[in-house]
């Protein structure tokens, strides 16, 4: 076997391991795919300033995010369906990120339940929260989340309804898959997966089946999606949820300066530059584009993240250049995870940490503290002035706290 020296290695053996149908629903975008690539492309164009004979012994990558101490500035990032990747993948993911000492989220849509995951790790997790319609069932997940000992609340903001996604309509995605002849095909190309998948009785969505009113086969992420998400989310709910969670809350998703400032006077302890991945909103600027610019107008009032793109350490270090003080993974994780269940995971967090050391040392610097836009090449880096003028087309949004649905 090849040894595995980056995340790309990690995706390739991913691709040969996972079904098709899931590793296609992790490595794609919506439509096009313009966004989903920029994220990555985006870095690359990103060029670092080399300073040498700069004292490089004792160096330290640890930091903190809303408070929590952290290995490094890179929490796994919420992503659905990650018990497909791997039988029992957010257990798994968990368990590699405790050890590492980075925050794990787990995902409304995950297969493993918030209790499982309490049940299988000692280190306090964080959950990501859809707002449904039934705001019954949300409240109970709020409460279940606390039960689990969650230490944050990540509330995603742009995922109400759910982008095009031409390759899981073309597969046909569903958890687990169904017996159709092609998915019997592809899954005899895949035992390893298979023999987990028999080991396990996880295979469907864990925090929801049993636990939502009326749900019978919500076996299909898109039309769960279409009949549960509230399409009229607005920032009065975030400060429901705020009131009811109680704890630290994370916006994920704001892509906007003019969202950004929102996010700041909700009282939210972070909020995340996304565009999901490059899931939902094809067209859309990519995250790092749009980092600068946000963490300009509100990073002095609230934490700035950004997710997106994340395939080595240099990424975090030019995203932290550029004003993040946290990021997610969510495709690198997944890649690590579906090549080699939690080993990979461990895997993939060490190879972004190596690398995040080393090119900090490269430019001169021994901890993060002090790293800023002088690490980077003037010119090559986002300057945030497509951000700010898109900002500046239009007033801001006329009250638009107090209409909660709920609370
Ligand atoms: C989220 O669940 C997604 O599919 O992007």
């Amino acid at each position: 076997m090849t040894v595995i020296t980056n995340i790309e290695d990690l995706r390739v053996l991913a691709q040969k391991r996972v079904p098709k149908m899931f590793y296609d629903y992790a490595d794609s975008g919506a439509w096009t795919e313009s966004t989903y690539r920029a994220n990555e492309s985006e870095f690359q164009k990103i060029k670092l300033r080399q300073r040498v004979a700069v004292n490089m012994e004792n160096r330290s990558t640890r930091t903190t995010m809303i408070g929590h101490e952290v290995a490094m500035p890179v929490a796994i990032a919420p992503t659905g369906l990650t018990g497909m990747q791997h039988a029992d993948g957010e257990i798994l993911g968990a368990r590699a990120a405790e050890k590492f000492g980075i925050p794990f989220t787990l995902s409304t849509m995950s297969i493993c339940s918030l209790e499982d995951i309490a049940a299988n790790t000692r280190a306090p997790f964080w959950f990501q929260l859809y707002v449904m319609r039934d705001r019954d069932f949300i409240e109970r997940l709020i409460d279940r989340a606390k039960a689990a000992r969650c230490s944050a609340l990540v509330l995603t903001l742009d995922l109400q309804i759910l982008g095009q996604r031409h390759k899981d309509l073309k597969n046909g995605l569903t958890a687990p898959p169904k017996p159709t002849l092609k998915n019997l095909l592809n899954l005899m190309t895949k035992p390893r997966w298979c023999m987990g998948m028999l080991g396990t009785q996880r295979r469907t969505f864990g925090n929801i089946v049993g636990h939502a009113k009326g749900v019978g086969d919500m076996s299909s992420l898109s039309s769960w999606t279409a009949e549960q998400f509230d399409p009229q989310l607005n920032w009065g709910d975030v400060e429901w949820i705020k009131r009811r969670w109680g704890g630290k809350l994370i916006l994920k998703g704001i892509l906007d300066v003019e969202d950004a400032r929102l996010a700041a006077q909700s009282g939210a302890d972070a909020l995340v530059v996304s565009n999901h991945g490059g899931r939902q909103l094809d067209g859309a600027l990519s995250s790092i584009e749009m980092l600068p610019a946000i963490a300009d107008e509100v990073g002095s009032r609230i934490e700035v993240w950004m997710d997106g793109g994340i395939r080595s350490g240099q990424d975090v270090l030019k995203a932290w250049a550029l004003g993040a003080r946290g990021t997610m993974i969510g495709r690198s994780f997944l890649y690590g995870l579906g090549a080699m269940g939690e080993e990979g995971v461990t895997r993939c967090l060490q190879i972004i940490h190596r690398e995040l050391d080393l090119t900090m040392a490269f430019c001169g610097h021994t901890q993060l503290r002090g790293v800023d836009r002088n690490i980077l090449i003037p010119g090559t880096y986002p300057s945030g002035e497509q951000a700010r003028a898109a900002a500046a087309q239009r007033p801001a949004a006329a009250l638009p706290l107090g209409q909660a649905q709920a609370g």
